[in-house]
């Protein structure tokens, strides 16, 4: 298996890398030009991504994400995928499906079958966009009326009144138009757990004395006759448990600790020794030894192949970390006590075999990915520790 997040985050520079370059380019044209090479690397790349294989997208083609997934997406990330404040979202993974049923009813069926069983639900809504009345009944007596979603349960296990349970309720004002959303929560979650309970929603308008309302008189749009944007949509807050604990918190007390820790033990494995021998070669045909910095690595989707199926962004820059860590570490450097005494060791030679600590990323920031899915849902996701955000000696 070809461990290739070791090329984002390893202290091992790859000496043909270049900030511009695709950097899986670089892999394939230094290692193995085969095929196999290749589909065996994006592999991994779409397992950081949480897939195992590339959504298909042979179909999509002229079909427009939901302005509602856009719009959120902006929210959350900025023009390169990342994340602006990552407390802005409560899990890591927003799914917004269309109704299946197109049906001429207020009554909706949605596929959920993409949702992963390792997904915990946070919160589902319906969302649904309201029209005008007609003309012809602007002049109702009544301006409010009574919206209940309901979740349809098998009329052939239980009595007939109790076919249908209640999920949400609100009085909605008449002349209203605009989107109206209601929350199905616990509907979503008795579906996940069984496939075959989804029988869909239902959705009445009632006056408030009760009575059915007149169909003409509170409309919604739905999938069948109004504008693709206008759609029922229902949009899925989740949480896939991917999230790893940040860098961050692990070294948050590495810095300022007047003590130095104790001396490293001088043993070194070998496979070890193999990559720090690469490693100080890289720096000779480097010719200067620039110190350690964070440079640029721009991670285009495009040309791994993925444009078709993520919608944004195109591609981000990940960053990389590449540079010296001589004697003596100023703190620009960001170095750890353990950084700090290995490079003294290093400098004094007091022990064979100890090389400079290496320059690593000592900060990292989530990205979002829009795209479509299998079922060509769009689906919005975060995911950790994607982006360099500064690097240090460690
Ligand atoms: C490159 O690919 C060929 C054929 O798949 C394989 O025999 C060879 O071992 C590979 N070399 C490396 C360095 O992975
Ligand atoms: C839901 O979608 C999946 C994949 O597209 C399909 O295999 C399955 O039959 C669908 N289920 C229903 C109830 O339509
Ligand atoms: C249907 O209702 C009757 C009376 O209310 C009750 O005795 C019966 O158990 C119910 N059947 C089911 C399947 O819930």
């Amino acid at each position: 298996m070809l461990p290739l997040i070791v090329f984002f985050f390893s202290c091992v520079s790859i000496s043909t890398t270049r900030p511009t370059l695709n950097y899986l380019e670089n892999v394939f044209s230094m290692e193995n030009e085969s095929t196999e090479f290749r589909s065996e690397a994006i592999k991994r790349l779409l397992e950081v991504f949480g897939m195992e294989d590339a959504p298909v997208t042979i179909t999509r083609g002229h079909k427009q994400p939901p302005q509602y997934m856009l719009d959120l997406y902006n929210t959350v990330a900025d023009v390169d995928g990342v994340t602006k404040d990552p407390h802005l979202l409560e899990g890591n993974t927003v799914r917004s499906f269309f109704d299946k049923l197109r049906s001429e009813q207020i009554e909706f069926l949605f596929n959920l079958s993409t949702v992963a069983r390792s997904e915990k639900v946070l919160t589902a809504e319906l969302h649904l966009f309201k029209l005008r009345p007609q003309a012809s009944v602007i002049f109702n007596r009544h301006h409010f009326c009574q919206v209940s979603v309901y979740q349809l349960l098998d009329n052939t296990k239980m009595n007939i009144s109790q076919g249908k349970k209640l999920l949400s309720s609100r009085l909605i004002p008449i002349h209203s138009s605009g989107w109206e959303v209601f929350t199905i929560t616990q509907a979503v979650r008795s579906w996940l757990m069984n496939e075959g309970s989804n029988l869909g929603l239902l959705v009445t308008v009632r006056t408030l004395s009760g009575s059915q309302m007149d169909v003409k008189t509170v409309r919604f749009a739905s999938g069948r006759h109004h504008h693709h944007s206008k759609q029922p949509m229902l949009v899925l807050f989740t949480d896939d448990g991917r999230r790893t604990t940040s860098l961050e918190n692990t070294l948050k007390d590495s810095n300022g600790s007047p003590e130095a820790p104790s001396l490293p033990v001088p043993s070194l494995p070998l496979s070890s020794a193999g990559h720090r021998a690469a490693r100080s070669l890289d720096y000779e045909e480097d010719g200067e030894r620039m110190p350690c910095q964070r440079l640029p690595l721009y991670v285009d989707f495009e040309e791994i192949g993925w444009s078709g199926w993520i919608v944004s962004p195109r591609g981000y820059n990940a960053y990389h970390c590449k540079g010296s860590c001589p004697f003596p570490l100023g703190q620009n450097m960001r170095p750890t006590n353990h950084a700090t005494v290995q490079s003294i060791i290093n400098a004094l030679k007091l022990t064979k075999g100890i090389e400079t600590p290496c320059c690593v990323p000592d900060k990292l920031f989530s990205i979002n990915l829009l795209y479509f899915d299998d079922d060509e849902n769009v689906v919005l996701k975060q995911y950790d520790d994607m982006v360099a955000g500064s690097c240090g000696c460690h």
